[in-house]
């Protein structure tokens, strides 16, 4: 890979991980991800914005673009970490080693945090909302941004070329590669974009919504030509796109979210399978998409991004030992996490003898604040009115997601 140079002494490094891991030890990454390191360089001095963790060659890859954006590591007087998660940060020792010269800029918080991942304790200064790095013809705006994504995370803003190095915000999934900016991309590959947006936005973001909106806010008074996240595409054509699409997306947490159901099922013996087919068709019924997924054979990463999106979330589960059925105890327990909040909902499921899943998922959805249907829960296999049932239920909850209005 090669560098680019984004604006006048600002050039983006870039590392593309693959398909083998998992991102943060949990989440797939079927397309990869692109990490996304960045130089500026002043006329007097030259900072390097975030760095990469050593994962498949990122750190050589790095170190190669940027001898061909003609500096080697010792040029470097300033990192600014605007995020201590190790995705950015994981070579830090080891470049404070090469580089022992190198000064690191970051938020308070993120001070001790240097220690406590790294050992180290020297040339480490606390910047915050307002500050300004001089680097000669080019001057860095620090802006606090706490818990987008951790607590001590900001971003910083280049004056000059009004470029905002966002880090975790404004970022994807999935890999990157000739095409750089959003106006080079195909509208297959924005649409491939948008997607891997919102699978990261609800991996990994969503927690944080209110802080997206705060942050938001404050950026609102930045001029801002480039936006240039530390995953993903950069914005340069139309940084509002995204920001906006941020601003959307953040909105989903109390919804509503979109016109559209996300269906997440589990079954053991196919009693609870019955009824999948006249819950689709209930929902398609209102002409509304369906997300389907099935538990445990798809990763809750998928099934969060469809929730996520969707104003209506229809669970289909069996009991197991007098409670949830395990694997969808795990996806609620992660939708929670994420603040899936108030959505349309009910359940249905099969049970032996006496029950217990509704139970523990009505805990669930009331401290979700998800407004619930019912439940057509049955013993056995379902009978034909429970089919009747079924259908009606998610032809009523398809109704309520088009007529809820924000
Ligand atoms: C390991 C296991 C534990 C179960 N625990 C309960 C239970 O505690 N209470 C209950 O009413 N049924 C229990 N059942 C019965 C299932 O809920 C019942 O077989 C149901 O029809 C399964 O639905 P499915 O075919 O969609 O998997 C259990 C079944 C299995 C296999
Ligand atoms: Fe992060
Ligand atoms: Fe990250």
């Amino acid at each position: 890979m090669k560098p680019v140079e984004i604006a006048q002494g600002v050039y983006r490094l870039s590392a593309n991980i693959g398909s083998r891991d998992l991102f943060e030890g949990i989440w797939p990454i079927p397309n990869g991800v692109s990490l996304n390191a960045y130089i500026v360089k002043g006329d007097n001095k030259t900072a390097l914005i975030d760095l990469v963790k050593d994962w498949e060659g990122a750190a050589r890859g790095i170190t190669e673009q940027l001898r061909e954006a003609g500096l080697g590591l010792g040029d470097i007087d300033y990192l600014v970490l605007n995020h201590m998660e190790p995705d950015h940060t994981g070579w830090l020792a080891e470049l404070k080693k090469q580089q022992p010269k190198l000064q690191i800029l970051c938020s308070k918080k993120a001070v001790p945090m240097v220690e406590a991942f790294y050992g180290i304790t020297d040339s480490v200064k606390a910047v915050g909302s307002g500050d300004v790095l001089d680097l000669g013809g080019k001057q860095l705006v620090f802006e606090d941004a706490p818990n987008v994504h951790w607590p001590e995370t900001m971003v910083t803003y280049e004056a000059v070329t009004k470029t905002l190095f966002s880090c975790d915000a404004f970022g994807s999934f999935g890999q990157v590669h000739e095409a750089v900016f959003d106006d080079q991309l195909s509208e297959l590959e924005m649409r491939f974009f948008e997607q891997e947006t919102l699978r990261y936005y609800a991996n990994i973001v969503s927690s944080f919504s209110i802080f997206v909106q705060r942050a938001i806010k404050k950026l609102e008074a930045l001029d801002i030509s480039v936006i240039a996240p530390s995953h993903g595409i950069l914005w340069r054509k139309n940084p509002d796109k995204i920001i906006r699409d941020y601003i959307r997306l953040a909105s989903y947490m109390n919804g509503p979210a979109e016109e559209e159901v996300t269906l997440v099922w589990s079954s053991m013996y196919g009693n609870t399978e019955s009824l999948v087919e006249a819950v689709r068709a209930g929902v398609e019924a209102e002409g509304l998409p369906i997300h389907i997924h099935r538990v445990p054979q798809e990763h809750v990463s998928f099934v969060l991004a469809s929730a996520w999106r969707s104003s209506g979330i229809i669970v289909g589960m069996p009991t197991y030992e007098y409670r949830m059925f395990p694997p969808m105890y795990t996806v609620l327990d992660i939708l929670e996490r994420s603040h899936v909040m108030n959505r349309k909902a009910f359940r249905f499921g099969s049970y032996g003898w006496s029950g217990g899943a509704q139970k523990q998922f009505d805990a669930f959805t009331q401290a979700m604040k998800w407004d619930c249907l019912g439940s057509v829960e049955f013993q056995g296999a379902p009978k034909q009115p429970d089919h009747e049932t079924a259908f009606a239920r998610a032809r009523e909850l398809a109704k309520q997601v088009k007529s809820w209005k924000a």
